[in-house]
């Protein structure tokens, strides 16, 4: 299944699926300065460089990362460490088919940039991953899949993330295989 990835970050969940053999057939990111926009280059994988600055509007922007993953064919999108929610453009044309990584137990830690370090403060014992649809509504949509992570005596914010993002190497495949086949029942992007 042809898979587009969004990234802002350093994007090792973006390395990950390509060095397990997923059909990463483009990268669109809003930071053309991140690691996983560097690794797109490096590999040679279509990088789509949105800034919002270059745009009028955030419908324009996403328009544009719309038409470049079409083009590409692009069958299922995977926001991995992407740190803008999409706007209607977007969710019109690939709704049901955008999904999702995010270093909590969803409900819990939602809405932010800070979930590990919301983890922490907190004082819970464990914490977690979930892979969810994308909606309209930051960090709310079905949940697909999760998998829980302890919190040990002397984990630092590194520690945890860490321990959380093993999580989402596992996680994150395992998602997108369920995603294969729930689109493999259903009719075409477009
Ligand atoms: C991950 O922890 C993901 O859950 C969150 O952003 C982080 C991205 O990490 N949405 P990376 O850029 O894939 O290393």
């Amino acid at each position: 299944m042809r898979v587009g990835i969004c990234v802002s970050g350093q994007g090792s969940n973006l390395r990950n699926l390509v060095a397990r053999g997923f059909e990463v057939v483009a990268v669109a990111t809003n930071r053309p300065s991140c690691g996983g926009a560097a690794f797109a280059r490096e590999r040679g994988i279509p990088l789509a460089e949105l800034s919002q600055r270059a745009f009028a509007s955030v419908e324009d922007r996403d328009a544009a990362m719309r038409d470049f993953f079409i083009g590409h064919g692009v069958e299922l999108v995977v926001d991995a460490g992407y740190d803008r929610v999409h706007s209607a453009p977007f969710l019109e044309a690939f709704g049901g088919r955008i999904i999702n990584v995010h270093p909590s137990l969803l409900p819990a830690f939602a809405g932010g940039m800070d979930a590990i370090e919301q983890a922490l403060a907190a004082g819970v014992e464990r914490t977690g991953a979930t892979v969810h649809l994308v909606t309209d509504r930051l960090d709310a949509g079905p949940i697909l899949m999760q998998e829980p992570v302890p919190i040990l005596p002397g984990d630092t914010a590194d520690s945890l993330r860490q321990r959380v993002h093993e999580a989402e190497y596992r996680l994150l495949p395992a998602a997108i295989r369920m995603m294969e086949e729930r689109i493999a029942h259903s009719p075409a992007v477009g």
